[in-house]
């Protein structure tokens, strides 16, 4: 059977702050730039999760998207979403909240849910132009 992608777009809001706190505020605006602000700021973060695998014979389906929506909606939209993710994500108490950090949480939290056979690809927006890819190497 051929191979083929299926893709969930999700959304969420979440602030965030970026430093080391054994750097000083200078050090951490200069790695950092605006996303080491003291008092936070916010992202819209768009979320695209990307199933590969081969079509079911039964039912014409990779993966049941309806299903996926729902997991994703239970997963990570319901633990970041309007979510301080420093301070009320447990992932990020001790490594910053990047976009980097976020997709590999995202795809932890979500693999075990996903299909072993599925190959996943967890592709964030953190900005209309800055996003990151991650599948699990
Ligand atoms: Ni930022």
């Amino acid at each position: 059977m051929p191979k083929v992608t299926v893709h969930r777009k999700a959304h969420f809001n979440a602030a965030h702050r970026l430093y080391r706190k054994e750097w000083s505020d200078a050090k951490n605006f200069e790695v950092f730039n605006k996303c080491s602000n003291p008092n936070f700021h916010g992202h819209n973060y768009e979320l695209i999760v990307s199933l590969t695998g081969e079509i079911d014979k039964e039912t014409g389906y990779v993966y049941d998207l309806g299903k996926l929506k729902k997991i994703i909606k239970e997963e990570i939209e319901e633990a970041f979403d309007h979510k301080n993710l420093n301070v009320e994500v447990v992932e990020f108490k001790e490594q910053n909240p990047t976009a980097e950090n976020i997709s590999v949480v995202i795809y932890n939290k979500l693999r075990s849910h996903i299909p072993s056979h599925l190959e996943m690809e967890i592709t964030l927006y953190e900005t209309p132009r800055n996003f990151v890819t991650y599948s699990g190497n």
